[in-house]
């Protein structure tokens, strides 16, 4: 099969299909370099520019301040889990969680093998289907950090704003939102991110950190842990990620230059949600959506259908109809249409079409 389908999958995800055919056209020999991306030493000249513009262009996309640093890594999301207590919890003080989700007891559960963990907020007695009202974040303001994720993948609820820490650092796991809508990275300590959703492909992780945060590290953490480390080395400490850092870049420029920046990004992302959103609640009670109206993800838009039964049926279907990744995580069940800045309209389009014709002949 050589046709695209439209790929709903939470991540890896589908990517912009200039992105795709600029990475076809190098894979074989960069002109002028002779070799494939894949094949360029990482302390190549022609690596250090891959590295350097990938830095700048998100710089610009995101409109990062000057005393943050940038860097890329490996690991996934899921070392971050790690990597933030281990590097920015000290013994003695206590680290403040907003629990909205799965990949927020991830990181929990983690934090807890290195520190001491304070639940801030948690959404979990409605099967996290919504995000705590501010009054009912307990933040501690003595607490080292605040983490929060701020798109839930799995249940499909995204936070608008950012929870209020004063002059506690913020910390995001923005996985799942990175560059889909502007951001104010000042008001963040860090933002971390696995690529694979709107940023690049697997294997890239993205960390943005203040300065004053990478001075509180301390001395003597594991080398391949230790922010400090990676910002020295220019994320270069060992070899990187090469494909995926130079894949992030070229997705960089396709959001800053083919679609104008995170507003316009921000707007097709808007647009597209609303189209599903909008049948789902038409659909007299056939399809339920799974998060509170309030706090329903622009990424990642889980639904259910009268049975368990029928949504096996819709996944069926839908894959045969070149709809493909919809079937929801075991833990909310039914189906999830993941959406990322990539997805392109016409495929949210043809679901909401499918949608129709399926209850139409099932409902
Ligand atoms: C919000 C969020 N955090 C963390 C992760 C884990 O990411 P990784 O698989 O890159 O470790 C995911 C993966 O889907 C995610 O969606």
């Amino acid at each position: 099969m050589s046709e695209r389908v439209f790929n709903f999958s939470a991540g890896p995800a589908v990517l912009p299909e200039p992105v795709l055919k600029k990475a076809q056209a190098d894979l074989f020999a960069i002109p002028g370099v002779g070799m494939s991306i894949l094949e360029v030493s990482h302390r190549s000249a022609t690596f250090e520019q891959v590295i350097k513009e990938a830095e700048e262009d998100l710089r610009k996309l995101l409109g990062v301040p000057e005393n943050y640093k940038v860097l890329f890594l490996q690991g996934g999301a899921s070392l971050q889990f790690t990597m933030v207590p281990m590097n920015l919890l000290p013994k003695g003080q206590s680290a403040d969680y907003i629990l909205t989700g799965s990949w927020g007891q991830g990181a929990i559960k983690e934090a807890k093998k290195l520190g001491t963990v304070r639940e801030a907020a948690t959404t979990a007695d409605t099967n996290f289907n919504r995000l705590p009202k501010s009054e009912d974040i307990k933040l501690d303001p003595n607490a080292a950090y605040v983490h929060f994720t701020s798109n839930e993948t799995i249940f499909g609820v995204e936070f608008q704003d950012e929870p209020v820490a004063g002059e506690v650092p913020l910390i995001c796991d923005m996985s799942s939102d990175f560059i889909s809508r502007p951001v104010d990275v000042a008001k963040y300590g860090l933002i971390y991110a696995g690529a694979q959703k709107n940023a690049g492909p697997a294997g890239a992780t993205i960390v943005i950190v203040r300065d004053d945060l990478l001075e509180k590290i301390p001395d003597g953490l594991p080398a391949m842990l230790d922010y400090k480390n990676f910002a020295k080395n220019g994320s270069m400490y060992n070899t990187p990620p090469c494909f995926a850092i130079y894949i992030c870049g070229l997705v960089f420029k396709w959001a800053l230059n083919d679609i104008g920046g995170l507003e316009n990004v921000q707007a097709l992302n808007k647009e597209k949600a609303e189209i599903l959103y909008k049948a789902i609640d038409a659909s007299d009670g056939y399809y339920r959506g799974h998060a509170e109206a309030d706090c329903r993800s622009l990424m990642n838009v889980t639904f259910r259908l009268p049975s368990e039964e029928q949504e096996k049926k819709f996944i069926k279907d839908a894959t045969a109809a070149g709809l493909d990744g919809l079937k929801g995580h075991r833990s909310v069940g039914g189906l999830r249409a993941s959406i990322y800045n990539a997805f392109p309209k016409a495929g949210v389009e043809k679901l909401v079409e499918f949608m129709g014709e399926f209850q139409k002949n099932n409902g």
